[in-house]
């Protein structure tokens, strides 16, 4: 089986993003692990963060069975306005009972963007249970950049064929400025992975992506192909408006 395409009406979006967030929390539960989630960054995931802190939503997920994580972050202070923590912090984690431990943000205060990587692999190994060989986050929540970055995993990065490391640095070519993310080996051993889609800006990339249209070095949202059955693109109606039916056809 493809990778599935749910495709939700704009206004929609959102919340219905929340509920499968909800579910797979529920899914947690029910097999006695924590939630271990790794939220994404960028503009698209805030709206559905506020949608967790709405009730009867907000009281939906077991907070303190829940450990929250950062798939990758940009290499700035806390309180910087492109702080993907800050940006989590605002939209969710100031509206809702999670206990302070169990969130787990990128430390942009150490010394290096490579102490902050090796700090967060740390992390990464302490706090998700190891499963077939490595560290098996329940969900990881990843955008999609125009340019077919999933985390901060960009096209052409020695990153993509890292096998080994949990936690990465990286360049974000588009701006050069410098990221911390998880890497390929962590992503790839999800339970499960949502990639979240919105807006009329990101239809040539999700054709591209469901269409094969490249490799992992040029789209490397392609390496999802790899855990197909465990991958579930989110998209709204405007990211969808030309695409292919038989593309979202729950391919
Ligand atoms: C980040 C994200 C990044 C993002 C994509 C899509 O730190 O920017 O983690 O991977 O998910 O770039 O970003 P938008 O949601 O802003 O389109």
């Amino acid at each position: 089986m493809g990778i599935s395409v749910e495709v939700l009406e704009s206004r929609m979006f959102a919340s219905g993003v929340a509920d499968e967030i909800i579910q797979c929390s529920r899914d947690a539960k029910s097999d006695g692990v924590p939630f271990s989630l790794s939220l994404s960054g960028g503009r698209t995931p805030g709206s559905i963060y506020r949608a967790l802190t709405i009730s009867p939503r907000s009281t939906a997920i077991d907070w303190v069975n829940t450990k929250l994580f950062l798939g990758d972050e940009r290499w700035v202070p806390f309180e910087d306005g492109s702080s993907n923590y800050r940006m989590v912090n605002e939209t969710l984690l100031k509206s809702v009972s999670i206990p302070p431990e169990n969130v787990f943000p990128i430390n942009t205060a150490l010394d290096s963007e490579e102490a902050g990587a090796l700090d967060y692999s740390k992390i990464i190994e302490k706090e998700v249970p190891v499963v077939d060989g490595a560290p098996r986050f329940e969900l990881i929540l990843l955008g999609l950049g125009e340019d077919g970055h999933i985390a901060s995993l960009f096209p052409g990065s020695k990153n993509l064929t890292d096998t080994e490391s949990l936690a990465v640095v990286s360049t974000n070519p588009n701006d050069n400025t410098q990221r911390v993310s998880i890497a390929p080996k962590v992503i790839l051993n999800a339970r499960k992975i949502l990639v979240l889609v919105k807006g009329e800006g990101k239809q040539e990339i999700l054709k591209k992506f469901l269409t094969g249209d490249g490799d992992i070095n040029t789209l490397p949202a392609l390496m999802l192909n790899q855990i197909a059955d465990k991958v579930t693109v989110f998209a709204d109606s405007e990211a969808v408006v030309n695409l292919p039916r038989n593309l979202i056809e729950n391919s």
